[in-house]
C-alpha cells in the first residue's frame, strides 16, 4: 500500500512538471520557425552594441534611446558597462546617437535604464523623462527633466515603492506621475525564475502619483510594455508571456477598466503608439526559448509588428520585419517618426530604417 501510493505520487508530481514544461515551452514560443522579412533602406546604428530596449520620440523628432541593459537571466555584450541614455534626432538626414550627459549627484555607475517614457508639460513646455532604473538589480524610477541645449538630463528625483518591486515599463501621465508594469511578483531571481516556469499570473500594473499610489489591473503572466492611445482614453499593456495586448479603458480617478485583449502569435515587448495614426508599433521576440537561454548557435530573432484600428472588431495586425538574429537579435522596441522606422533591442544592436511607405 505505501509502495502503491509512493509510486501515485511520484506519477501525479512527473505529470504536473510534464505539463508545466510543455505550457512553459509554448509560453515561450519556442518551436516557432521564422519566415524573414526584410526592409529596404535599414542600417544598424553606430555605436550602438549593447542594447536599445526602449525608444521614446518626442513630437519634434528627438528619440531617447535607453541603452545598455543588464537584466537577471538575459544576454549582455557589456555586464559591467554603466547604462547609459541616447538621443537621436530624426529629422537629420543621417541620424547619429549621442550620449546625454547627466547631471552631478546621480550615481551614473549603477546606471541600469530600462523602460522610458517622456512627458511634456503643456504649462511650459518642460520636457521630463522617467526612466526605470534597476541599480544593483533594485527596481527604481528617475525622473529627469532635458535640456536641449546642452544635450543633458538634469535629474529630479528616484522614486522608489514598495508597489513597484519589479518594474518593467512605464508610462508618464503627468510631470511626476505615471502607470507603470512589474514584470514579476518575487524579487529573488530564483523565485522570479520558478514564477515564470509555473505560469502564476501574478504580475500587475501601478498607478504613481505622489498623492496615491495603487494597483489598477492584475492577472498578467509577465505585464510588460506599456502605453497609452493619443485621445488619453485608453492605456495598453502588453502581457509578454501571454502574447497578447490588452486595452484597458482609463478612468478619472485613474483606475482602469478591461475592454479587450488582442491576441498575438509572438512575445510582445514595448509598445509605441504612433500620435497622429494611433497604430500600435511593437518589437517582439518570436522564440522566448531563445532569448531567455542564449546560445549564439542558436540565435534569438526579431519581429516588428503595428497593429492598425486595436478598439475595432478586426484589428489588422502587420508583421512589418522579421530576422533571424543575422541583422537583429531580441528586438524589443519599434518606434516611427514619419516615415522612418526604429527598432531597439534588449541586448544588441538599433535598426534605422527609411520606410517607403506604411
Ligand atoms: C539567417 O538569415 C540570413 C539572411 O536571410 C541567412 O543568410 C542565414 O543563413 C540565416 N541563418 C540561419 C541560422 O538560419
Amino acid at each position: 500500500m505505501g509502495k502503491l501510493l509512493t509510486v501515485t505520487l511520484i506519477g501525479i508530481i512527473l505529470a504536473f512538471v510534464g505539463e508545466r514544461i510543455i505550457r512553459f515551452r509554448d509560453r515561450l514560443r519556442s518551436s516557432r520557425e521564422l519566415e524573414p522579412i526584410e526592409l529596404p533602406n535599414c542600417h544598424v546604428l553606430k555605436g550602438i552594441e549593447a542594447g536599445s530596449e526602449d525608444i521614446d520620440i518626442l513630437p519634434n523628432g528627438l528619440a531617447f534611446i535607453s541603452a545598455g541593459l543588464r537584466y537577471p537571466g538575459i544576454q549582455s555584450f557589456a555586464p559591467d558597462k554603466p547604462g547609459e541614455i541616447l538621443l537621436l534626432d530624426l529629422t537629420d538626414e543621417n541620424p547619429v546617437p549621442v550620449q546625454l550627459k547627466i547631471s552631478h549627484g546621480f550615481d551614473v555607475d549603477s546606471f541600469n535604464p530600462h523602460g522610458i517614457s517622456t512627458y511634456i508639460d503643456q504649462k511650459d513646455d518642460s520636457v521630463y523623462l522617467f526612466v526605470v532604473n534597476h541599480p544593483q538589480m533594485t527596481s527604481t524610477v528617475e525622473l529627469f527633466k532635458f535640456v536641449e541645449e546642452e544635450n543633458a538630463l538634469v535629474h529630479l528625483k528616484t522614486i522608489r515603492h514598495d508597489l513597484l518591486p519589479s518594474i518593467n515599463d512605464l508610462i508618464a501621465v503627468g510631470p511626476d506621475s505615471f502607470y507603470a508594469t512589474n514584470d514579476h511578483y518575487f524579487i529573488n531571481h530564483i523565485m522570479a525564475q520558478l514564477e515564470k516556469f509555473l505560469g502564476l499570473a501574478w504580475t500587475n500594473v501601478i498607478y504613481y502619483s505622489p498623492k496615491e499610489v495603487k494597483e489598477v489591473a492584475k492577472g498578467f503572466y509577465f505585464a510588460n510594455g506599456i502605453n497609452i492611445s493619443p485621445d488619453n482614453k485608453y492605456i495598453y499593456i502588453a502581457d509578454i508571456s501571454d502574447h497578447n495586448i490588452h486595452v484597458m479603458k482609463k478612468n478619472s480617478d485613474w483606475s482602469l477598466t478591461p475592454v479587450k485583449v488582442l491576441q498575438l502569435d509572438t512575445l510582445v515587448d514595448n509598445l509605441f503608439v504612433e500620435p497622429t495614426t494611433g497604430d500600435i508599433w511593437s518589437g517582439c521576440h518570436p522564440n522566448g526559448w531563445k532569448l531567455f537561454f542564449h546560445d549564439s548557435d542558436n540565435l534569438p530573432g526579431s519581429e516588428v509588428i503595428r497593429v492598425q484600428d486595436i478598439l475595432s472588431e478586426n484589428p489588422i495586425v502587420t508583421q512589418v520585419y522579421v530576422n533571424n538574429g543575422s541583422v537583429l537579435q531580441a528586438s524589443s522596441v519599434a518606434c516611427v517618426y514619419g516615415r522612418k522606422l526604429l527598432v531597439g533591442t534588449v541586448y544588441h544592436r538599433a535598426l534605422y530604417c527609411e520606410l517607403d511607405e506604411l
